[in-house]
C-alpha cells in the first residue's frame, strides 16, 4: 500500500475468518493513511458512510427525504465515526467491515465495537434492499424459491410482515437463505429444525444480523428501529412496513444477492470436496517416492 496516497477500495474480495468464509461481499470504502508509531510506520483505514444509492429524496413520498437525512445523515453516521474511533490503533483496524461484525460478535459475548459495527453493516445493507419505485413482486429464480418455501408469495409477504411487526423493541427482520444447519457456540439457534438451503425469515434483536450465524446468507432486510419510520409513519410501524414491502423493495437486489449466496455455496462445496480428497490421499510417505535434487547439475547449474 502506498502511505503517500489515500486509496479507497470498494471491491469484492474473498475473506476467511475464523473458518467463517465470508465468500465475496461488497466491502465498503476506507480512507488508508499512514502514522508513524515508536519509529514504526502503522498503516490504519477508516470506515467511510457510503451513501444510499439514490438521492436522499429519491424515496418520496413513501420514504422522505427528511428522515433519509435524518437516519442516513445522523444516525447511520453515528455508528460510522464511533466504530472508527473504538478500532482505530486495535487489531480491528484494517479488516474488512463483515470481519469486524463477526469478530467482534465473538459467538455473542459481544467485543465493545459490535454494536456500532453491526450496525453500520445492517443499514448500507438496508439501503441497498430498496430502490426509487420498488416493490411489487419478484421474478424468476427467487420467486419460483420463495414458492417453494413459502407457499406463496402473499403467504411470504404475511410471515416477512408479520415478523417485522412483532419484533419487540429494536432490531432487524430479514429474508435469508440458509445454507444449512446451524452450529455457532453459545449463540441463539433461531431455527435449529429446517431443511438446508431455503429460503427463511428471522428477526435479529438491536444490531444483529445473519451474518454471525454463519450459513446464513441475507438478502433482503428492514429496520424496524424507531429512528427509521418516526418522522413518516409516527408509531405505526405495521404501516411502514407495508409500504416498505409494496413500493420500495429492491427486487433485483434480493435476486442479485440470491445468486451470488448460490455462487458462494458452490465455491465452499467444492472447496469442502478438495479438502476431503486432499485427507484421502496417501501422503508422499506412503508410497509415492519423493525425489531431491543431489547435484547442481540437477538444478540446471553449469557453472
Ligand atoms: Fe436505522
Amino acid at each position: 500500500m502506498n502511505c503517500l496516497s489515500t486509496p479507497s477500495t470498494s471491491a469484492f474480495l474473498p475473506r476467511q475468518t475464523q473458518g467463517f468464509s465470508l465468500g465475496t461481499f461488497k466491502l465498503w470504502k476506507k480512507e488508508s493513511r499512514c502514522i508513524r508509531k515508536a519509529g514504526r510506520i502503522k498503516i490504519t483505514a477508516k470506515f467511510e458512510l457510503k451513501p444510499p444509492p439514490y438521492p436522499l429524496n429519491g424515496l418520496e413520498p413513501i420514504m422522505s427525504q427528511e428522515t433519509l437525512e435524518y437516519h442516513w445523515g445522523k444516525h447511520h453516521r453515528t455508528y460510522v465515526d464511533n466504530l472508527n474511533r473504538q478500532i482505530d490503533g486495535t487489531d480491528l483496524d484494517e479488516k474488512s467491515l463483515e470481519n469486524v461484525v463477526v469478530i467482534s460478535y465473538n459467538k455473542g459475548d459481544f467485543l465493545p465495537a459490535f454494536n456500532n459495527a453491526a450496525q453500520a453493516w445492517n443499514h448500507d445493507f438496508f439501503w441497498e434492499s430498496m430502490k426509487p419505485g420498488g416493490g411489487g413482486k419478484p421474478s424468476g429464480d427467487l420467486l419460483k424459491l420463495i414458492k417453494r418455501d413459502f407457499g406463496s408469495f402473499e403467504n411470504f409477504l404475511d410471515e416477512f410482515k408479520t415478523t417485522a411487526s412483532t419484533q419487540f423493541g429494536s432490531g432487524w427482520t430479514w429474508l435469508a437463505y440458509k445454507e444449512s444447519k446451524l452450529d455457532v457456540g453459545n449463540a441463539v439457534n433461531p431455527l435449529p429444525s429446517d431443511e438446508d438451503k431455503k429460503l427463511v425469515v428471522v428477526k435479529t434483536p438491536n444490531a444483529v444480523n445473519p451474518l454471525v450465524w454463519n450459513y446464513y446468507h441475507p438478502l433482503l432486510t428492514i429496520d424496524v428501529w424507531e429512528h427509521a419510520y418516526y418522522i413518516d409513519f409516527q408509531n405505526q410501524r405495521s404501516d411502514y412496513i407495508s409500504v416498505f414491502m409494496d413500493k420500495l423493495v429492491s427486487w433485483d437486489s434480493v435476486s442479485s444477492r440470491l445468486e451470488q449466496a448460490k455462487a458462494r455455496i458452490v465455491e465452499r462445496e467444492k472447496e469442502a470436496e478438495r479438502n476431503k480428497r486432499d485427507e484421502q490421499k496417501p501422503r508422499s510417505s506412503e508410497g509415492i517416492p519423493e525425489i531431491y535434487p543431489d547435484s547442481d547439475a540437477d538444478l540446471g547449474a553449469d557453472e
